[in-house]
């Protein structure tokens, strides 16, 4: 198992943003994690992360208890992700801002230069790799931010809604991008909204509601699972 989450629980004060989840991730997989806005969906990612502690369970990554470490030490691991609000490095280029990235495993600048403009061939960022990370449009700095958990050569990917606000389009070409990572040997976790996009990618789907595991199970199991569609009732997301 790459992946294993035992029973993690995050509060803010009085609130129970996670409650007791448990799943794993296998290696190769990829696996959607879903559920109404406020779920608890971006708080266990950045339990995962090491962005968070939680205030109960335990986070295994590759066999090693990971609880409580730093989010440099996960990178370094070989967990990369995607934030659900897109931060680059606004006065930076493209280039520049996924050689950041890169210097996880590379720690000389020209070789994360190199391993930085490789990546953004493979996202279809190249031509704007002299371009501030400022001048790109929503679609583009998505794919930078793609491109910049690339960089750092994870095992594990943690997409936070890397589709969602995407034309239909450009939600095609990023499906298409994350089968190729995938083939490539890289398991993938992803947070989205955009329904369609989800049930095509995931071979498996959890799916939380309130902070708790609700479901989980293969698209069409969670699509049919009556607990799913009264959790997402007078929503237009499913
Ligand atoms: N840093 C924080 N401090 C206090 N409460 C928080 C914090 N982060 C999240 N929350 C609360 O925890 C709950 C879960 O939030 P979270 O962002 O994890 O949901 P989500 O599933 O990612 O939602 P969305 O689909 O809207 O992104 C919400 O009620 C949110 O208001
Ligand atoms: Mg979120």
């Amino acid at each position: 198992m790459l992946l294993e989450v035992k029973g993690v629980v995050k509060r803010f004060g009085g609130l129970v943003a996670v409650d007791d989840v448990s799943f794993d991730v296998d290696k190769g997989e990829i696996v959607g994690l879903i559920g109404p806005n406020g779920a608890g969906k971006t708080t266990l990612f950045n339990v995962i992360s090491g962005f968070y502690k939680p205030n109960k369970g335990k986070v295994i990554f590759k066999g090693i208890d990971v609880t409580g470490k730093r989010p440099y030490e996960m990178a370094r691991l070989g967990l990369g992700r995607t934030f659900q609000i897109v931060k680059p490095l606004m006065g930076l280029t493209v280039a520049e801002n996924v050689a950041i990235g890169a210097m996880i495993k590379y720690p000389d600048a020209s070789e994360a230069l190199r391993k930085a403009l490789e990546v953004l061939e493979f996202t279809g960022l190249y031509d704007k790799r002299f371009a501030l990370a400022r001048t790109l449009n929503l679609a583009e700095k998505k794919r930078l931010e793609l491109s910049r958990a690339l960089a750092m050569e994870p095992d594990l990917m943690l997409l936070d809604e890397v589709i969602a606000g995407l034309n239909p389009t450009e939600v095609d070409m990023v499906l298409d991008l994350l089968k190729e990572v995938n083939r490539k040997g890289i398991t993938i976790l992803m947070v989205e909204h955009v329904m369609r996009a989800v049930m095509n990618i995931s071979q498996r789907i959890v799916v939380l509601h309130h902070g708790q595991k609700i479901a989980e199970g293969t698209p069409e199991e969670v699509a049919n699972d009556p607990k799913v569609i009264e959790a997402y009732l007078g929503r237009e997301e499913l």
